[in-house]
């Protein structure tokens, strides 16, 4: 099923000008990147965008981070894009991540972690209208 999700690449990986290889990543795994832009969140956006997180201990740190510094979000499209999408991932802790993956390619920590994935595809939507409606 051809179906789209959110991308984030967060700031680590914006600052360490790795956004290009990012992207160059997803279109050789066939994911096209429909939309993209480059942004700069408020504290206050974050913390919508973050809110199904917002009892775990780690959200303040989280919301402060994600607001930090520009990011690049992405409308990517394929076959399953949203499972695709967490695969190329790879694990939330870069230290358990996959060979092969971004966050094992490109993570810095289990929050510097470069990219940002919706988690399923009804998400994906509310994830894509938060940044491009
Ligand atoms: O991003 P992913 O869906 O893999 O993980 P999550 O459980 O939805 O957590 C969202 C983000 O919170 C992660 O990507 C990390 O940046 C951060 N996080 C953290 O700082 N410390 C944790 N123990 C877990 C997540
Ligand atoms: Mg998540």
């Amino acid at each position: 099923m051809i179906e789209q999700t959110l991308s984030i690449i967060k700031p680590d990986a914006v600052e360490r000008n790795i956004a290009n290889k990012i992207k160059v990543f997803f279109e050789k795994n066939n994911l096209k990147i429909l939309k993209s832009k480059k942004v700069k969140i408020s504290k206050e956006e974050a913390s919508e965008f973050y809110k199904a997180h917002q009892t775990k201990p780690f959200y303040k740190e989280l919301c402060n981070y994600l607001s930090s510094g520009p990011i690049v979000v992405m409308i990517l499209e394929g076959e399953n894009a949203v499972s695709k999408n967490r695969q190329l991932m790879g694990a939330t802790d870069p230290s358990k991540a996959e060979e092969g993956t971004l966050r094992k390619m490109y993570g810095l920590s289990i929050g510097k972690n470069s990219v940002h994935g919706s988690d399923s595809a009804e998400n994906g939507k509310t994830e894509i209208d938060f940044f491009f409606k």
